[in-house]
């Protein structure tokens, strides 16, 4: 038999005639990555994720994936190639609504060619448009919210490809993914979500609407998981949540507890040698998740802090529950706690109302505190939210001028804090080969710095890097190679 391309057109092996794949969600479907077409031949299916926004979105992805292999489906290389497209979508701001549309255009062309390719839009663009997707993108054929993304097999898996288009997945309660199937890109680092929504309501933000209440987790459901990941060989955990450190809350009374406690717990369970979480509030920040962070050996010395302003007045016209000082404070009592901390942020410029003189106080925080890291925001309204509607929205050539001083601010200071890590030894978690050149391995310190560096190690391995040079985001460094004595 001569050899054939994946996606080609071939006769199935007798064994693959009738296959059912395992129960996926509690119910079992058919095989539909092979579908049986109507030229009375057998074909692959190969699905390709495409995804926008957080790290919340892209654990989301792993599970979709998962999911859709489950369902027999392979990966494709590129959108191009793929027989079902999947849009994992934000909407944090106006800019992955617009990217979005751009990825959209070219898969709406493309099934005009090939009107059997099914696109599949799931996230919090979906979910925040669900009354309009269907009308704004005709295109689409089915739709998931970030809280149910087991819809997406159920109507895939429901009619194989036969099934009506415009579907919204069926029902609308949501729940964790945790219990899909999972698709990691790295065997020795996993994402754990520990809760979902968020009950804050900064009047900038569009995540509550979309995202929902908190609801966490419950602790035995986590630990279950992250016993079973170190099992399988994961040596770094990073915990999610979009309000992470204020999860256990809601729990019933008799699991009442919270993140510190679930900090000690993830700390405990053998294999798990470094712990990150993601995003903690300012506000939530309380003394007993900084005490986990200090005794626990596995815990990180990293906190990314979101600031958003430096300013006491913007920050209530955000709603941010804090205060300039208070904040402060805080910096203070973890850098007491945890030397050598690595501290990161992320901060908003050109708020409704924002003055220079407001801006001015942002940039000194940021130069008081020292941030090893940034992510810089230009203020985008998003419909729904109070701050769409405050009036002295600031034009856009203030922003931009705002935002290029404070990027300017936040490099020279990550710069200057780098170069402090020259002549030190550093914990590097192995990851590979750097991008950029092949021969020199890349990897990233426990204060979560990518570091590259020459050296002979596997992806996975705990290894020693002396640091010899420094940018404002990375650092370059040899191996140490333990020599016995
Ligand atoms: N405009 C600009 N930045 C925003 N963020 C959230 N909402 C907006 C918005 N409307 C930023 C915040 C948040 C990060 C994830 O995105 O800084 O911490
Ligand atoms: Fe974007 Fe927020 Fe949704 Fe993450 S939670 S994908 S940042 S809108």
């Amino acid at each position: 038999m001569s050899k054939r391309s994946v996606g080609e057109s071939l006769e199935p092996p007798e064994a693959l005639r009738i296959e059912f794949v395992p129960a996926v969600h509690g119910f079992s479907l058919p095989a539909i990555g092979l579908a049986y077409t109507s030229t009375m031949q057998w074909m692959f299916r190969r699905y390709h994720v495409t995804t926008f926004g957080c790290q919340m979105n892209a654990h989301d992805s792993e599970r979709i994936k998962g999911m859709l292999e489950e369902l027999g489906l392979g990966e494709a290389a590129s959108q191009a190639e793929a027989d079902i497209v999947v849009f994992n979508t934000c909407t944090i701001r106006e800019k992955p609504d617009t990217k979005f549309a751009a990825y959209m255009g070219e898969a709406a062309a493309r099934k005009r060619e090939r009107p059997e390719m099914i696109i599949a839009v799931g996230g919090c663009y979906a979910e925040a448009q669900r009354e309009r997707l269907f009308s704004l993108y005709p295109d689409v054929d089915v739709a998931f919210g970030p809280g149910t993304i087991p819809h997406l097999g159920e109507w895939l898996g429901a009619g194989g490809f036969g099934v009506e288009r415009g579907a919204w997945g069926t029902g609308v309660e949501r729940e964790f993914a945790a219990t899909l199937p999972m698709h990691r890109e790295r065997r020795f680092q996993a994402w754990v979500q520990i809760s979902m929504g968020c009950n804050s309501t900064c009047s900038y933000c569009i995540v509550p609407a979309v995202r929902g209440r908190e609801v966490s987790r419950r602790p035995g459901d986590v630990l279950a998981e992250v016993t079973h990941l170190a099992q399988q060989g994961v040596r770094e955990l990073t915990l999610l949540g979009q309000n992470v450190n204020s999860w256990g809350r809601d729990l019933l009374p008799e699991i009442h507890t919270e993140f510190g406690e679930l900090l000690r717990a993830c700390d405990a369970v053998e294999g798990i040698e470094r712990i990150r979480f993601t995003s903690p509030h300012p506000k939530d920040f309380r003394r007993p998740v900084i005490e986990a962070m200090a005794e626990c050996a596995a815990v990180c010395e990293h906190a990314h802090l979101p600031l958003q302003s430096g300013a006491t007045r913007i920050l209530k016209m955000m709603r941010r529950t804090y205060s300039r000082e208070r904040y402060l404070k805080l910096v203070g009592e973890l850098r007491a706690a945890i030397p050598d901390l690595a501290l990161t942020t992320d901060i908003i410029v050109g708020f409704p109302g924002e003055t220079e003189d407001d801006f001015r106080e942002t940039l000194a925080v940021v130069e008081e505190v020292g941030f090893d890291g940034a992510f810089t925001f230009v203020y985008s309204p998003r419909a729904g939210t109070d701050a769409a509607a405050m009036a002295d929205q600031i034009p856009d050539e203030i922003k931009r001028d705002r935002i290029e001083r404070l990027v300017e601010l936040v490099q020279r200071l990550a710069a200057e804090r780098n170069q402090e890590r020259i002549g030190r030894v550093e914990e590097v978690l192995v990851e590979g080969p750097s991008r950029t050149d092949p021969s020199v391995l890349r990897g990233r310190t426990r204060r979560n710095t990518t570091v590259n560096f020459t050296g002979a190690a596997a992806a996975g391995e705990l290894v020693d890097v002396l640091i010899d040079r420094a940018s404002s985001t990375t650092l370059g460094g040899v191996q140490q190679i333990a020599v016995a004595v």
